[in-house]
């Protein structure tokens, strides 16, 4: 069986080398010249850990190789997987499926055999029906083209391991000759016994939005009581170990702090919205606006804490620890700690930016921040040290590694991973996200 992969972002040129890694042929397309070209030299454009290894291995073994050719994707996969990205949409709050909508019909044009296409990318309820009347407007009548969706739970830092090893696999198919073709491919992960849900089109697209819009509302959950502890006092960590215990409950996505970015959780919720209101259910998704709106107020907490601790701005230099979304990762999309980075530099702060992997990015996009190679580098003469995704070389500092470089000792913990006791003990100000200052 010949796979192909159509867009190579992060989900597409994950999987296409892991599929490549299972022992498939592989071919990923993308309409991006230069991207297509890195990953064709075996370079990844972005952050992953454990990807540039699978990538130089089966691109050396000439198991996985890329084109920007539709026409030749068309001609030579049997399986055709669409990862093109669902951003949302300039000034709105709905999916742009400009790209989805452009990559199936140039793939209903282009193929000459009968094949089967997997929707991957995360879209609205009822795009897949719509797709099914495109595919059939658009393709050779002679030929039979299955389509199927098959969402992606993969997250950024750990996207090899869950793809390949993930913890549910869901197929949304219309006839079983395409499910049974979904379960060769995955047959490594079906013989491991990964739980399979084989369902309809509209399941298998709310599957994937509910799932993130559950994760959104729990991270937002134990951040609003943060805004109770803050007001009255209280260790918002123990309470979401005390809750966490509740297997109903868990503990895992109640860690508090400045709350949740990316690509994926804020436009997911977005468009949920959005989606809702078009079916004429403005009122079902609603409490997701809240969602939205608490996940926002943490950044102007860490805003309002460091003119609390520092008073006027302007001149200060104000060391912020971490500028992607969440470690292990480069990504800077809708990242709470770059936000914050650029309010604070907007009010009048000298702000020194280092993060391991996301300066790059994050320099792309503002680049009058001040961006420094070393955590030495930032914290050395700030007034303020802001710890704002948590890197473990963040989780590890202590006082005593930050004392003979900075004498302003203030700090605000954004993440909720440093102990206040030992930092209070040597005569910090410390400050954390729901925490009472
Ligand atoms: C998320 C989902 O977790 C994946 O299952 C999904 O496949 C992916 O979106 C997607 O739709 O493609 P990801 O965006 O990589 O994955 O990141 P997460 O690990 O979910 O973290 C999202 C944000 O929530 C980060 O900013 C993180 O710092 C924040 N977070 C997470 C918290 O603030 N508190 C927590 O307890 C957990």
């Amino acid at each position: 069986m010949r796979i192909s992969v159509i867009g190579t972002g992060y989900l597409g040129a994950t999987h296409a080398a892991c599929m490549a890694e299972l022992g498939f042929e592989v071919l990923g397309v993308d309409i991006d010249l230069a991207k297509i070209e890195a990953l064709a030299n075996g370079v990844l454009p972005f952050h992953e850990p454990g990807l540039p290894e699978l990538l130089r291995k089966h691109v050396a073994s000439g198991r996985l190789r890329f084109t920007t050719s539709f026409e030749e994707a068309g001609v030579w996969a049997d399986v055709h997987f669409i990862g093109v990205g669902t951003p949302q949409r300039a000034g709105k709050h709905a999916a742009d499926l400009t790209f989805v909508d452009a990559a199936v019909r140039s793939l209903a044009e282009s193929i000459t055999k009968d094949a089967l296409i997997v929707g991957k990318s995360t879209v609205p309820v009822g795009t897949a029906r719509r797709l099914r009347e495109l595919i059939d407007r658009h393709a050779d009548g002679a030929r039979r083209i299955g389509l199927a969706w098959n969402p992606e739970f993969l997250r950024e830092g750990f996207a090899v391991r869950d793809t390949l090893s993930p913890d549910r696999l869901v197929f949304g198919v219309d006839s079983t000759e395409d499910e049974e073709l979904l379960r060769a491919v995955y047959a490594d992960a079906l013989a491991a016994d990964t739980p399979l849900i084989v369902t309809d089109f509209e399941t298998a697209e709310l599957v994937k939005v509910a799932a993130n819009a559950f994760l959104a509302t729990k991270i937002s959950f134990i951040n609003a009581f943060s805004e109770i502890t803050e007001m009255v006092g209280g260790d918002i960590r123990t309470l979401a170990d005390a809750i966490g215990y509740d297997a109903r409950i868990g503990r895992r996505f109640l860690n508090a702090g400045v709350g949740f970015g990316g690509g994926c959780l804020p436009k997911d919720i977005r468009a949920l919205q959005a989606r809702a209101s078009e079916l004429g259910l403005d009122r079902t998704m609603r409490f997701l606006s809240e969602v939205d709106l608490i996940n926002l107020r943490r950044r102007d907490r860490v805003v309002h804490l460091a003119e609390t601790m520092l008073g006027p701005l302007l001149g200060k230099k104000v060391a912020v620890l971490g500028v992607a979304f969440k470690p292990d990762s480069d990504d800077v999309r809708d990242s709470p700690a770059l936000d914050i980075a650029v309010r604070l530099f907007n009010s009048g702060a000298d702000v020194a930016v280092y993060d391991p992997e996301g300066n790059a990015n994050a320099a792309k996009r503002f680049p009058r921040l001040g961006y420094v190679d070393s955590l030495e580098a930032a914290v050395t003469d700030a007034d303020l040290v802001l710890l704002l995704t948590e890197w473990n070389e963040f989780r590890q500092l202590t006082p005593a590694d930050m004392m003979p470089l900075t004498e302003g000792r203030k700090i605000i913990d954004g993440r909720n991973v440093l102990d206040p006791a030992e930092w209070e003990h040597a005569g910090w100000d410390f400050a954390a996200l729901g925490k009472r200052f």
